[in-house]
């Protein structure tokens, strides 16, 4: 773990850079702030940091993935500034969310910021990339935010509707978390110089990693605290969420754990006591580890699909990666 962490500062110092040059000019002061708010705040940068990665592995340089990997992290920053107003989530990477600082219509707008900025960085490369490769870039960024946007709908529509089931949950976080990191990997490819091939493998061990990633997520929620994780615990529950966890519990549970966790679930302002009576049932069921063990699947999946590269640095690096998706406490 400690691998992945140092090789996540190192390249978040240089990406962070490529993003404050993107964001240096916006205007009107209010809106820049707001804009380079969870950027300053931190954030693990682990998108980009794929996009780097997957474009030595395919044989180019580090340096080949810096600005589309940099765009990558503009879509996730921007999504999770929406999402917090979504989610009515108050802290984000340890600062008030962004919405609670500048009100909701200018977090709104910080988003669409930058969600523009980051198209305008891939086509700031193309002196470098070249014609074709910008086009795919954009192509998979596009493709990704479209799944964000259905993935989030669909998230929301999930809430108090206790009817969804695993297959329904996968589709979900595949389009609202996975799709962008896929999008990460795949994007690092192309600017690497991958073929085909190479590209498609590189995009389905970040779609297999985001399965995994999301997955954690959920649990982190319900067992961190918000000191170490920098965002809310407890939100999934008091906002009803559907987690790979609860949908698992409530297909398991007898009539009356089902009533207990459905009254939980339903409850906007849950107490320490209602989240400890659903973590009960949640062991009772061994839903944790039941999600866990589909996770691990994923993890394992996705490592074996990076065997039809040749060994390098940047090869292990990414198997640590996908091992740490689910073993990282932030
Ligand atoms: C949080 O992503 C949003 C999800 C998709 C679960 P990260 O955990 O990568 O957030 P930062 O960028 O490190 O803050
Ligand atoms: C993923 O879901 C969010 C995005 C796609 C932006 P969550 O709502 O679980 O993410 P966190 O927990 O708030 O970071
Ligand atoms: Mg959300
Ligand atoms: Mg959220
Ligand atoms: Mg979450």
């Amino acid at each position: 773990m400690d691998d992945v962490k140092e090789i996540l500062v190192k390249y978040s110092s240089i990406i962070k850079k490529e993003i404050d040059d993107s964001l240096s000019n916006i205007i009107p002061k209010d809106l820049n702030n707001a804009s380079i708010h969870l950027t300053n705040a931190g954030g693990k940068m682990l998108r980009p940091s794929l996009a780097l990665l997957t474009a030595q592995v395919v044989g180019g340089q580090e340096k080949d993935g810096l600005k589309v990997g940099a765009a990558i992290e503009l879509i996730h920053t921007f999504s999770l500034i929406h999402d917090d107003i979504m989610d009515d989530d108050d802290v984000r990477r340890g600062q008030a969310a962004v919405h609670k600082v500048w009100g909701e219509p200018l977090a709104i707008l910080s988003g669409d910021i930058l969600f523009s900025k980051a198209f305008e960085l891939v086509v700031s490369s193309k002196d470098s990339l070249g014609c074709d490769k910008i086009v795919n870039s954009l192509d998979t960024i596009a493709e990704a935010c479209i799944k964000i946007c259905e993935g989030q709908a669909l998230d929301m529509g999930f809430e108090g509707n206790f009817d969804v089931n695993e297959d329904d949950y996968l589709d979900m976080i595949f389009m609202k978390t996975a799709a962008l990191i896929a999008a990460a990997t795949k994007i690092g490819a192309i600017a690497g110089g991958a073929n085909d091939n190479e590209i498609e493998i590189l995009y389905d061990y970040g779609r297999l990693i985001g399965l995994a990633f999301q997955i954690h997520d959920d649990y982190l929620d319900l067992t961190s605290d918000e000191d170490s994780l920098g965002k809310p615990i407890g939100s999934d529950i008091a906002e009803g969420k559907m987690t790979l966890i609860v949908v698992n519990a409530l297909e398991k549970a007898n009539n009356e754990d089902k009533e207990v966790l459905l009254k939980i679930l339903k409850d906007e302002n849950n107490s320490d006591e209602d989240i400890k009576i659903a973590m009960d049932l949640f062991n009772k069921y061994e839903s944790i580890d039941y999600a866990n063990k589909i996770a691990k699947r994923y993890v394992e999946d996705a490592k074996n699909l990076l065997d039809v590269f040749d060994d390098s640095d940047a090869k292990n690096i990414l198997k640590l990666i996908a091992d740490f998706v689910l073993i990282r406490d932030l």
